[in-house]
């Protein structure tokens, strides 16, 4: 895990989107008129990606050069962003969304942090609005660090109890992290409010 999300974020802006992210949005279709949360924004590039789609976007990090990377990350595209730099734990509200989107973020913030955000961004969902989220199981190489959350499987089910999951994937397996080999056990979740 690195120890400045700066300097892995600095990394990120131009990579390509995130499969999950894209995902999503193909699923959601067209972004213009419609709402997206991006949590644990990093670099901006799914950001970006929901921007270039038409999506109204909040973005929310609590790393402190946040708004300077997105505005540099989106360029141009900028009218219809609200940056939020927030820690999880600190945020209370958000705005109604179409798209939730959380990408390798909201793990790292500990159990009652992760509970309560969770409850918010469920009740933020409009009629038709989808999750997109990485939650990080309980083999993961990180597991058992107080200041992050681990899902066995039947959990991170029952957290989209009452959605219509449209993409399930769970990775259990050896990989690279930004900061070496480590253990990767994920859950990569897209489910819909009907
Ligand atoms: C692994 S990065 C993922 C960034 C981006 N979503 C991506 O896929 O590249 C995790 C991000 O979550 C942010 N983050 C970590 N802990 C956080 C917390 N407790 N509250 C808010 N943001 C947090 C970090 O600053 C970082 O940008």
């Amino acid at each position: 895990m690195p120890d400045h999300w700066a300097e892995y974020n600095a990394r990120q802006a131009t990579r390509d989107i995130r499969p999950l992210c894209r995902r999503a949005m193909d699923l959601a279709g067209s972004g213009a008129g419609r709402t997206a949360i991006d949590l644990g924004c990093g670099g901006g590039r799914e950001t970006r990606a929901l921007l270039e789609a038409g999506w109204r976007v909040t973005a929310v990090d609590n790393e402190p050069g946040t708004q300077a990377r997105l505005l540099r990350t989106v360029g141009g595209i900028h009218a219809a962003l609200t940056v939020r730099v927030e820690a999880f734990a600190k945020v209370k509200d958000l705005p109604p969304a179409d798209l939730v989107y959380a990408g390798y973020s909201l793990p790292f913030t500990g159990p009652p942090s992760f509970s309560a955000l969770w409850t918010l961004l469920r009740s933020t969902l409009r009629p038709g609005g989808r999750l997109a989220v990485n939650l990080f199981g309980v083999h993961d190489s990180w597991a058992g660090r107080p200041e992050m959350t681990f899902l066995d499987a039947a959990g991170a089910r029952s957290l989209v109890d009452g959605l219509d999951i449209e993409y399930w994937d769970e990775e259990d397996a050896p990989g690279m992290a930004y900061s070496g080999p480590k253990h990767w056990h994920v859950f990569s979740i897209i489910a819909c409010l009907r």
